[in-house]
């Protein structure tokens, strides 16, 4: 069964527009990106959101700059055609930190450009090549969710399916399952299918959902806003609650499985993904419910050794103080308001890329580098 699914990004050559998350999910309105700074604005701002989301958007913004003002491009010379991308996509980075998806893309990108010079292309086709590049980013993630969605289907029914030692929690595989999820990881955050929630999807596409919980996902609300949005969309079966209701849920026996996406896996599986998943993953430890992590292979980063490296991303106090502009906090009252947490690799179960589930091994610890040269 294939169900309609939303999209947060729409392109043609020349011309992008973002969905407008911070309208989700009252209003439909998607907002023109006529070039890179307003790409800027609308990643900072959370417009768009969601790694994969962010990453893509950036190329995508690039490459309609460089198409609209090609000619311009073509006359300054090849080598200026990649200053222009090092210097656009080196200011779309400092947009927001954490996700590693918008770096890699960066990198790639850069190199691309370099490399096109140094092969000796014109400008134009130097332009062309950054141009496509940034085209197949759009197009190759759907494939690579589809991919994540089925590996993720298949490790979560085995990992339920194995918990022999607690016959409670065990269902033989072919059964559906209960699964959890927090933040917003589904179409809206990639360009379509997901990848935690496209975990949620190929079950549901095998009848093996018996029912999705999404986590509110507090201060900013990406699971009651938009998850909650995407569930209701495709009729899945489907329930909002509380971040702080969780661990009770799982008391009560009704979560199998719980999945999450992420914005950085380190080399040891450590991973940052959205505040309150590390929450989960202690409760998942303490209750015998198996914790995935669901993301492209561009969120494994094996150059960040540790957790520890991490850089996590402040926002603003007001996403806390505040609901809907009305303030609900004390006056006076100091707020931390981290964007995202790290979880340990330790509680992992598996991480679920394209390629494959990246497992720890004989010693507990992950070797996502490994994994990279081996599996991707
Ligand atoms: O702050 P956001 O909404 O960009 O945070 C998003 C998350 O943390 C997601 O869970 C993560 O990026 C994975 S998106 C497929």
């Amino acid at each position: 069964m294939t169900a309609p699914t939303l999209e947060a990004i729409r392109y043609a050559r020349g011309s992008l527009q973002l969905l407008d998350q911070l309208k989700l999910p009252t209003s439909t309105v998607f907002i023109d990106v006529p070039d890179c700074d307003a790409c800027w604005s609308a990643i900072k701002e959370m417009n768009v959101r969601g790694a994969p989301a962010i990453a893509i958007a950036a190329a995508l913004a690039l490459a309609v700059e460089a198409h609209k003002t090609r000619d311009a491009l073509v006359a300054s010379g090849a080598a200026a055609v990649a200053t222009f991308v090092t210097q656009k996509m080196d200011h779309l980075c400092t947009s927001r930190p954490t996700a590693v998806n918008l770096g890699e893309a960066v990198i790639r990108l850069k190199a691309l450009a370099d490399a096109s010079v140094a092969d000796g292309l014109d400008a134009a086709a130097v332009v062309d090549a950054v141009v496509r590049a940034c085209e197949k980013m759009l197009e190759d993630d759907v494939a690579a969710n589809m991919a994540i969605g089925a590996h993720g289907a298949d490790a979560l029914c085995a990992a339920v399916a194995s918990k022999a030692a607690d016959p409670a929690r065990a269902k033989p595989v072919g059964a559906a399952l209960r699964v959890l999820t927090h933040c917003n990881t589904g179409s809206l955050a990639t360009a379509g299918y997901g990848t935690a929630l496209g975990v949620v999807r190929a079950l549901r596409g095998r009848n093996l959902l018996e029912h999705v919980y999404c986590n509110e996902t507090r201060p900013y609300n990406q699971g009651a806003r938009l998850t909650a949005y995407e569930i209701a969309f495709e009729k899945m079966p489907g329930t909002l609650i509380c971040d702080s209701a969780a661990a009770a849920l799982m008391a009560k026996g009704k979560v199998d499985a719980v999945v999450v996406g992420a914005d950085r896996v380190a080399d040891n599986g450590d991973t940052a993904n959205k505040i309150g998943t590390y929450n989960l993953a202690v409760s998942c430890a303490y209750h015998g419910v198996p914790f995935f992590v669901a993301a492209p292979s561009t969120t494994l980063d094996a150059n960040t050794a540790t957790g520890a490296d991490i850089v996590i991303e402040d926002r603003p106090s007001t996403e806390v103080t505040h609901s809907l502009g009305t303030r609900v906090a004390a006056e006076g009252i100091d707020v931390w308001n981290p964007s995202f947490d790290v979880t340990p690799g330790s509680l992992i179960e598996g991480i679920i890329t394209e390629s494959g589930v990246a497992r720890k091994n004989a010693d507990g610890a992950f070797e996502i580098g490994k994994f990279i040269r081996d599996v991707i």
